[in-house]
């Protein structure tokens, strides 16, 4: 797949794929958008566990991986985050993403820019699983507090966005699970609810009125 790095708004970097026509964050602010959706939106809502186990739908750039091990240190919570991804992103672009956040410091950069697919590896009490695999081969996964799903939207990778693809995070989920989304398509939420979750929306990240909280009760 085709990818060129790209400046947002808040001067954080996304990609780009012309096969898609489809940028991997907002073009209004790749970092404002992922604070706001998986961090304000997500962990941040599991502040009273110590663990908290995290499924990501596309690792991508490693943006809310990295923004979710901060928040791990600066919050002393332990937590196991898996990144489901189908396309790694090659280890120069990672690096070239987390360097202009300017936050990024040596260790956390080489950590996220050398990942071993399929094989746990730590970074203080941030544990991160990269799991190269598509979404909908995933098998037995289980036991996970939260769910970031953050596929193409709707309009670039639509089969991402069905039933059968909600029901693969549905069964991740323990009960009182969440999966956080920055799609609030009707359509998309209708799906979410017949899979039996309870959703609710929330406002959006800069330049999106609104996004999406689905509940597993
Ligand atoms: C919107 S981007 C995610 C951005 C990412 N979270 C980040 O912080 O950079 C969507 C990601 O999903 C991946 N993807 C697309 N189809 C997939 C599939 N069927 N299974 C797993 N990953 C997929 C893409 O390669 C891409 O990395």
């Amino acid at each position: 797949m085709k990818r060129t790095l790209t400046k947002t708004a808040d001067g954080s970097y996304t990609l780009f794929v012309p096969e898609l026509d489809e940028h991997y964050h907002s073009i209004h602010g790749a970092l404002q958008e992922a604070e706001h959706v998986f961090i304000k939106h997500g962990i941040e809502l599991f502040k009273h566990q110590d663990r908290i186990q995290v499924l990501e739908m596309g690792l991508g750039t490693c943006l809310n991986a990295y923004l979710t091990c901060r928040w791990a240190q600066e919050n002393q919570k332990s937590i196991f985050y898996c990144g489901v991804e189908a396309f790694p992103v090659e280890s120069a672009v990672i690096a070239q993403c987390l360097d202009a956040l300017g936050t990024v410091d040596n260790k956390e950069r080489t950590f996220f820019s050398h990942l071993s697919y399929g094989e746990c590896q730590a970074l203080g009490s941030f544990e991160l699983y990269p799991l190269h695999a598509t979404w909908n081969s995933l098998r037995n996964m289980e036991e996970f507090d939260l769910v970031y799903y953050d596929a193409f939207g709707p309009r670039a990778q639509a089969e991402m966005w069905t039933m059968e693809h909600f029901k693969i995070a549905y069964d991740a989920l323990k009960s009182g699970g969440l999966l956080t989304t920055y799609c609030a398509k009707g359509q998309v939420k209708r799906h979410l609810k017949s899979v039996g979750f309870e959703v609710e929306s929330r406002p959006g990240p800069p330049g999106k009125r609104e996004m999406t909280l689905a509940w597993k009760h």
